[in-house]
């Protein structure tokens, strides 16, 4: 499968020894995805990389993708889609509002057009496909991409993040002790292609690491079959055996609502930076760490690594605090 370079890769992964003594936990460690050093992307840059290569394979000269307004992956597409050469189209969800969001700032800078549909998030993939077919009636090549980027190809990224994962443990001791065979790997899930695609490529190299998707925005029951199902069309892709059930762990951590912490959540971002320097964002990186914290407090003692996926426009507003100015 083709793919286009955007990221910085490996990401780093660190231990985190403030947080562990401030916990009392066992070893903690944190890959960064918020440093793949491409735009604000964070993990979709992974899934991009794989998106862009299939479109451009194809011969495509617009990329077309839907998100409500502060998706990070419609930013982080148009982006890619403007560094490769292609056009891009967001349908946006809902109507336009007074002033652009961090995420799709970026796309309207990137060259994107942004089209609001006044639609549910729910209905942007089938309208991604009707505009699809309509440019391709007025002689375009579009390509297709759903919220997200949630397609066995998209979810290619994180099948080799999980080998890139694998390649860090083997070449450097002191991780391969503590995480080679029994570390838990927490993964904030959105549209779940992240987890989909990591779950194929851990059955593809064989580790034996637990899994645990933090799904944030759907209950676990519709999460589950929908990423195992995505996870064996990428599996297939890959001449891999699909993941089962038992590789799944998911927490329903949608709480009050997507993207909206608790005061939990509040408490544990401030712990993460004031121990380590660390920003988490409010939608997906807040309850990630929630849930890290959780498991700990539960008495997990195996070493668990935290997947931070980036998300950065909403962790500076997750640091705005009513009444104090900078
Ligand atoms: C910062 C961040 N983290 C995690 C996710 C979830 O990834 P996925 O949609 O692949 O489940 C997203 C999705 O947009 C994201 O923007």
């Amino acid at each position: 499968m083709k793919r286009y370079r955007l990221a910085l890769l490996p990401t780093p992964l660190h231990r985190l020894p403030r947080l562990e003594a401030a916990l009392d936990s066992g070893p903690l460690y944190l890959k960064r995805d918020d440093l793949i050093g491409f735009g604000l992307a964070g993990n979709k840059a992974r899934a991009l990389e794989y998106l862009l290569g299939a479109a451009l394979a194809e011969g495509a000269d617009v990329l077309v993708t839907g998100g409500a307004p502060g998706s990070n992956f419609a930013g982080a597409a148009a982006l890619a889609a403007r560094v490769a050469g292609l056009d891009c189209e967001v349908l946006v969800s809902g109507v336009p509002p007074d002033r652009l969001p961090v995420t799709l700032e970026l796309a309207r800078r990137a060259g994107a057009t942004l089209r609001f549909t006044g639609a549910d998030r729910e209905r942007l993939d089938e309208l991604v496909d009707a505009h699809c077919a309509a440019l391709a009636a007025a002689g375009r090549t579009p390509y297709a991409v759903p919220r997200g980027g949630a397609t066995p190809v998209g979810a290619l990224g994180f099948a080799a993040a999980a080998r890139e994962l694998a390649c860090q443990l083997e070449s450097d001791a002191e991780l391969a002790g503590p995480l080679g065979t029994d570390a838990v790997v927490v993964l904030p899930t959105g549209s779940g292609a992240s987890l989909a695609g990591f779950l194929a490529g851990r059955a593809a190299v064989g580790a034996t690491w637990r899994t645990c998707g933090v799904s944030v925005s759907r209950p676990r029951e519709l999460v589950g079959p929908h990423v195992l199902g995505l996870a064996g069309r990428c599996a297939t892709l890959l001449g891999t055996p699909a993941p089962t059930e038992a590789d799944l762990h998911l927490r329903d951590a949608v709480g009050p609502g997507f993207g909206r912490v608790t005061d939990e959540d509040r408490r544990n971002v401030q712990l993460a930076l004031c121990t380590e320097g660390v920003l988490f964002d409010s939608t997906y990186g807040a309850k990630a760490i929630t849930a890290v914290i959780e498991l700990v407090r539960a008495g997990e003692r195996a070493p668990l690594v935290l997947w931070h996926t980036g998300g950065m426009p909403s962790a500076l507003k997750l640091l705005a605090v009513p009444g104090v100015t900078g």
